[in-house]
């Protein structure tokens, strides 16, 4: 397809057809496309001022301050590392390096974290890397409270944590052949893992982890963040304090490009010049990214998303009873994930399946994002402000794609 224009949580193709949008530009559009509010803020900024390096703009303290009002304490230094989301991960993990003196990293099976040298390193999926191995050294994988596969042969429900607790095995046998790393970076939710939601306490195991052994935890909120899980951000519902904090995606508003690793004070010890670039800072981003806060705040995006997440839960998790073909039905927020499977006592992936889904959707007017570590995860992340009954005919859509996937078969 080709795309004219979007709004809301509509695109239309150039030959004039509409389609319900659960893809959102991956994560990007939480305030819905040609967000009028948002529109109003960037085409100010363009008439002002269009580009400033990283020096202070009102756009910029605007941004800032919004940020800084919305991110927990003692998080109080935002940086704004370039234009990508890559580009936050390269800052938090230099920033962790740099504090810290060491250099190996930990992240987990099923991670993405972007495409550059080092964010690359630290993504898991190797049919986006293999070929350019070897990227950074030093950097481990571990699980992921992936519970449906769960890598310890566990299960939900009766199972101790056992990933957690092989984290720990890795930071304190001294025979793990895994150097003391400078930080764990994790996603609260992973998403191109294909939406992996781990239990409750994962992410605050960890952060206890992180903390008793004086290593820095880096969560990427890049596309959890900015109310896409019910929250503000994911890691919100642990309860917990990262040390460093990435973003993007939404964070520029309607798409403009731009990125923020934002950290605790203690670790603002490099000195200025650290980490530079022409594009660090876009100022369209920050205005456009600080009317989309308010925006977000304003409208209450986070319990929009909570709730219309339930009940698109509610919708499509029959699924998991009714279909010989879906074998986990998961979400939270607007964040939602279907997996697919060949056989639901083996869980064989069913990658073709998935694509098979996506192309009925498509054909239906309906665009859906396909992820997952076998490409087998029909995944769901649309503009927050989607209302009841777009979803409602978005679900059906799916739903009768899906129908017709297992009739093919
Ligand atoms: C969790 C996460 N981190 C990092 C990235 C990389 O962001 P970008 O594509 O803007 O470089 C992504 C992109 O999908 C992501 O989902």
């Amino acid at each position: 397809m080709a795309i004219r224009r979007a709004k809301g949580a509509t695109v239309e193709d150039v030959d004039g057809n509409i389609y319900i949008d659960f893809f959102g530009g991956a994560g990007v559009m939480n305030v819905g496309h040609s967000n009028p509010e948002v529109i109003e803020a960037a085409v100010a900024q363009i008439r002002e001022l269009t580009h400033s390096l990283d020096v202070p703009n009102p756009s910029r303290r605007e941004l800032v301050e919004a940020l800084l009002s919305l991110l927990p304490q003692p998080i109080n230094r935002v940086f704004f590392g370039g234009p990508t989301g890559s580009d936050a991960v390269e800052v938090a993990m230099k920033l962790a390096k740099y504090n810290t003196g060491r250099y190996p990293m930990v992240a987990f099976e099923g991670a993405y974290h972007g495409m550059s040298s080092g964010a690359l390193s630290l993504s898991s999926g190797l049919g986006f890397k293999e070929e350019f191995l070897p990227l950074l050294p030093e950097v481990h994988f571990v699980p992921y409270a992936y519970c449906y596969r769960c890598a310890f042969g566990e299960e939900p429900g009766t199972c101790g944590f056992e990933c957690v607790k092989y984290l720990n095995h890795v930071l304190e046998d001294p025979h793990s052949g895994v150097g003391k790393p400078a930080a764990v970076i994790v996603e609260a939710i992973q998403g191109e893992g294909g939406t992996i939601i781990p239990p409750d306490q994962f992410i605050s195991r960890i952060r206890e982890i992180c903390t008793a052994h004086g290593i820095l935890m880096i969560v990427d909120e890049i596309q959890t963040g900015f109310c896409r899980t019910g929250k503000m951000f994911a890691f919100e519902h642990d309860g917990i304090i990262p040390d460093i904090i990435t973003m993007s995606k939404a964070l520029g508003g309607l798409g403009f490009p731009i990125s923020c690793t934002a950290y605790k004070e203690e670790l603002d010890t490099w000195p200025p010049g650290k980490h530079i670039g022409t594009f660090r800072g876009n100022v369209l981003g920050y205005a456009a990214g600080a009317a989309a806060l308010h925006f977000m705040v304003k409208e209450n995006l986070a319990a929009h998303s909570l709730n219309l997440g339930h009940l698109m839960l509610s919708w499509l998790k029959g699924m998991e009873q009714d279909s010989e073909i879906v074998g986990e039905v998961r979400g939270k927020g607007l964040m939602l994930g279907i997996e697919f499977v060949k056989d639901k006592a083996t869980k064989e992936p069913a990658p073709e399946v998935a694509k098979n889904v996506q192309f009925h959707c498509h054909r239906k007017g309906l665009l859906i994002e396909i992820g997952g570590h076998y490409l087998n995860v029909a995944r769901f992340l649309p503009p927050l402000i989607l209302t009841d009954e777009l979803a409602k005919r978005g679900a059906e859509i799916f739903l009768d794609a899906v129908r017709e996937a297992e009739k093919s078969l």
